[in-house]
């Protein structure tokens, strides 16, 4: 009964339909042809968690496949990211509670995890791009990106002459690309107009332009034992219910001297990724950052979703919006992913 059905819908004559927008999905190879938007390693950042110690690795329980690693390891890894076609990395430091202060005074130590992590990085892999992240939260006993005043408030320009110093730190050091994530004000006019002094002109700045006051960061915060320890950061960063505010941060970084914008976090702000890549010129970078890959993570290992497929569609849905790169903790997966010719 149900067969015979069957057959008389599937023979029924062709309606005349002039489009169908199916034709292109047909195949394989059609839609391979007609694919708008690809995925290649070159266009994946790698964050790296740093700690001190050899052959020292250390789980993030809220990161699943992502550890805190030393030195040595750090750089076994970029070559293999390398290898992989992954052509950047981006740092993070651990510092440890003894060494953190109210001002991060650990930031400007120029023998410190940055520092010597950023030597031996760019000595054992030279090719490989060094982003650094440039922020006092890791630094700081309270947890805060900038100089904090007795009554809690964080002071913006005193900020600023730290992060100046920060700056040339790394970049004395060898890194490649400064990448402010504080959201104080001016810091990147600041910043370029420090590095240029010094002699830094080749140094590039990937300014956090549009940078929200998320809850997507927790685990990142996890990783790097960074929390506040009071308050939040509402008054530095971006409320996530504004959009006209990330174009003003965007054009400011630009005419301050900016060579490439980010914005942060990246799925629950594509629009905002979208509307800046209508604004500037500039390369857009998205970070897709730890809250989002821990949902991903934390679903699949539950079984409810397929993790790898669900990390493509995410990443393919940033690029889509109209990031030119992303950073991301799945950035080897991904990358090997598309190895094995994963549709994207
Ligand atoms: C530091 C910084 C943060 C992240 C990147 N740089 C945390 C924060 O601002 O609190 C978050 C990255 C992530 O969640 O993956 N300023």
């Amino acid at each position: 009964m149900l067969k015979q059905k069957k057959e008389t819908i599937i023979n029924e004559e062709a309606i005349d339909l002039t489009r169908r927008p199916r034709r292109n999905r047909k195949s394989a190879a059609i839609r391979a042809l007609v694919q708008e938007t690809r995925l290649h390693p070159s266009s994946l950042v790698a964050p790296f968690f740093m700690i001190e110690g050899n052959n020292t690795r250390q789980e993030i329980s809220s990161m699943p496949g992502v550890d805190r690693i030393s030195i040595d390891l750090a750089v076994k890894e970029a070559a293999a990211l390398y290898a992989l076609g992954i052509r950047a990395i981006d740092l993070f430091t651990v510092v440890s509670s003894e060494k953190k202060d109210y001002r991060g005074s650990e930031a400007l130590n120029p023998n410190n995890l940055l520092t010597r992590t950023i030597r031996a990085v760019k000595k054992e892999v030279p090719e490989m791009c060094v982003m650094v992240d440039v922020a006092l939260d890791p630094f700081t006993d309270h947890g805060h990106d900038g100089v904090v005043d007795e009554n809690g408030n964080i002071i913006n320009d005193a900020t600023l002459r730290v992060l100046g110093d920060m700056s040339s730190l790394c970049a004395g050091a060898g890194a490649d690309i400064i990448a402010p994530s504080d959201m104080m004000d001016g810091r990147v006019g600041y910043i370029r107009h420090q590095l240029d002094n010094e002699g830094f002109t080749e140094v590039s700045i990937l300014s956090y332009a549009a940078k929200y006051a998320s809850s997507f960061y927790g685990p990142f915060r996890d990783a790097l034992h960074s929390a506040p320890k009071f308050g939040d950061k509402k008054t530095y960063q971006m409320n996530p219910a504004n959009s006209r505010e990330a174009m003003l941060e965007c054009s400011l970084d630009e005419w301050e001297g900016a060579d490439m914008l980010l914005i942060k976090p990246a799925l629950p702000y594509l629009d905002i990724i979208a509307k800046a890549r209508e604004q500037t010129e500039l390369p857009i970078a998205a970070y897709h950052v730890s809250g989002e890959y821990a949902m991903i993570m934390a679903a699949a290992q539950n079984g409810w979703i397929d993790g790898d497929r669900v990390l493509m569609e995410s990443l393919i849905s940033i690029k889509r919006a109209g990031a030119t790169f992303i950073l991301t903790y799945g950035a080897k997966k991904a990358a090997e992913l598309i190895r094995k010719e994963f549709p994207y």
